[in-house]
């Protein structure tokens, strides 16, 4: 059986833009925000409070959420990293926080400059003051499937840091395939792991990269595991700056066609978000990578 429903997490303004060579103007990234709510989708993860020399492209966070709905019905969640992140965003005034682990050592080190415990030392804080201070917690565990570096990730090595992550008081858990060679198999395999020890199924996102094309298909094999809550980037935009051959993230339009299609409530104005990644396309001076996007731009 299929979910009635399902919240599609959009992503696009930070996997999305961190990812981009050319640094989008803060005006673009505005009305990119304002567009994506307009189109209905209902949270959008704004940017991310990391190190501006670690991804420059978002090193205007705090003046981009100044001009955002932070008090409207649409979370807009942020990137946090570390204690000093998680200071610039409260100073910011945000209200959604998503802090980030890694389900493998050298990808700990190479994105976070820690390793597997060091990185729990730092989120441990972030999460318990953020709490404290009345934020909502997200976490994401990255490279759930393959790293770079490593090889094959084993998929018990992935549920012990993320189920860490939900003990220290995240509301979701986003399981990353950060470099997109999942397949269907192993999402169903990992979705089970993390029931079979206990884990809510809704408390579950899914959070895929089309590296291999693969993403349309893992959803479909999480909505069958019965994962109601789906990350992917307007336009398929996307990467991440510290994964060699981390491509676009799902396209959110590939991944509302799908819904459509299967009967199951997504919320999102199709017609508005194609043309809201036509627009950004264009700002970018490329077309977008995304099928959906193609058929109906
Ligand atoms: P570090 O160099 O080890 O930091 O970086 P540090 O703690 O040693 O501090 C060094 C200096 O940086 C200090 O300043 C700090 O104040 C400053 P100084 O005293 O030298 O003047 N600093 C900061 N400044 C602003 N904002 C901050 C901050 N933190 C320290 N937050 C750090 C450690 C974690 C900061 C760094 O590694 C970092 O920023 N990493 C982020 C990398 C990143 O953003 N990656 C992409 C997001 S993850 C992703 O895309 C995957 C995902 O999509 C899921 C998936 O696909 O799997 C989520
Ligand atoms: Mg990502």
């Amino acid at each position: 059986d299929l979910p009635a429903a399902v919240t599609v997490y959009e992503v696009g303004p930070r996997d999305g833009l961190q990812n981009e060579s050319s640094i989008v103007p803060l005006e673009v990234k505005v009305e990119f925000v304002e567009r994506l709510v307009a189109a209905g989708l209902p949270v959008v993860e704004a940017t991310s409070f990391v190190h501006p020399r670690w991804v420059p492209q978002l090193a205007d966070a705090a003046e981009l959420v100044a001009r955002l709905p932070l008090a409207g019905p649409v979370p807009l969640p942020v990137l946090v990293p570390n204690d000093r992140g998680l200071d610039r965003a409260i100073e910011a005034g945000c209200t959604h926080v998503a802090v980030f682990a890694s389900a493998t050592e050298t990808f700990a080190h190479r994105n976070l400059n820690t390793d597997l415990d060091g990185q729990m030392a730092m989120i441990e804080p972030v999460a318990r003051r953020a709490r404290e201070a009345g934020l909502d917690v997200r976490a994401y565990v990255s490279m759930c499937f393959g790293d770079p570096w490593e090889g094959r990730v084993d998929p018990d090595q992935v549920v012990a840091v993320g189920r860490r992550l939900l003990d220290l008081g995240a509301s979701q858990l986003s399981i990353g395939d950060t470099i997109g060679v999942g397949t269907p198999g192993a999402v169903t395999d990992l979705v089970g792991r993390f029931t079979a020890a206990g884990t809510p199924v809704d408390r579950l996102a899914l959070h895929f990269h089309d590296t291999y094309g693969q993403a349309l298909a893992n959803a479909l094999a999480g909505l069958r595991a019965g994962v109601t809550t789906f990350d992917a980037s307007a336009g398929g935009l996307g990467g991440c700056p510290y994964a060699q051959s981390a491509t676009g993230n799902l396209a959110t339009e590939d991944l509302v066609w799908m819904l459509t299609g299967l009967g199951i409530d997504h919320g999102v104005d199709l017609g508005r978000l194609v043309a809201t990644s036509t627009w950004m396309a264009a700002r970018l001076g490329r077309t977008s990578p995304s099928a959906v996007v193609r058929a109906l731009g």
